[in-house]
């Protein structure tokens, strides 16, 4: 088995994922978020690049309800933001929830041509290392980054994840995706690895400190979010 982790959203848009596996990353705080919903019982996310598009898909839905950010912000005339604690049973439960935030949503969306594409962040790591391990399919890892540029948080969930399967089967990996393997096997502690790094940061300097607590835990849920046809859902 092959994988392979991309560092950005653009970073998948000429990559050949024929019968491949894709796994999306965005852990302050999209797909934390996804995640939170899914299991929170929201029916499923339309995730999108733009607010007008997420706007007007919204619009024609009579169940559901606006997140999303910019600059780590809720959108104006938004329901949620994008605070993973936000997105709790009471509000979302049997509702559709149409996203867009500035890195997690289009990095959905630039991947075309895989087999599954699943949803991942330290919430669900092993969940999803155990599906890839089941399916043993070719993988690309992709981390939204930030702006387009490689972001610690996302990079060193992915190589948890890498380090995972490789403990139970032999991998083919390149040397960048090796050396966030190793990184992930030196980091015990998450919130000591990421304390320094720019999202983190920016969402701490921004009042955000409960969701980036929130965001590092490992391995709380099962669910494994899946996006097929433009809709995510729960896998199971
Ligand atoms: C993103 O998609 O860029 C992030 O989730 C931004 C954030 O809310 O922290």
């Amino acid at each position: 088995m092959q994988i392979k982790i991309l560092n950005s959203a653009k970073d998948i848009i000429n990559e050949d994922l024929e019968g491949k596996n894709v796994v999306v990353i965005d852990v302050l705080r999209a797909t934390s978020v996804m995640i939170t919903a899914i299991k929170n019982g929201a029916k499923s996310i339309f995730p999108f690049e733009n607010i007008d598009d997420t706007k007007q898909a919204c619009s024609l839905n009579n169940n559901g309800l606006l997140a999303g950010e910019r600059k780590g912000l809720k959108i104006d005339g938004f329901d949620f933001g994008n605070s993973p604690l936000d997105f709790v049973k009471e509000k979302i439960s049997g509702k559709n929830i149409f996203m867009t935030t500035s890195n997690g949503t289009r990095a959905i969306q630039n991947a075309q041509g895989y087999d599954n594409l699943y949803i991942a962040s330290y919430l669900n790591l092993s969940a999803v290392a155990n599906i890839l391990l089941k399916d043993r399919k070719d993988t690309v890892i992709l981390c939204a980054g930030t702006d387009d540029e490689f972001s610690l948080d996302d990079a060193l969930c992915a190589g948890m994840i890498v380090n995972k399967i490789s403990k139970q089967i032999k991998i083919k990996a390149d040397d960048a995706t090796l050396s966030l393997q190793i990184l992930a096997d030196l980091s015990d502690n998450i919130k000591d690895t990421l304390k320094n790094s720019k999202h983190y940061s920016y969402l701490k300097s921004i009042g955000y400190e409960n969701d980036l607590e929130y965001c590092i835990q490992k391995d709380i849920c099962e669910v494994i979010p899946f996006y097929k046809d433009g809709i995510i859902k729960n896998i199971k």
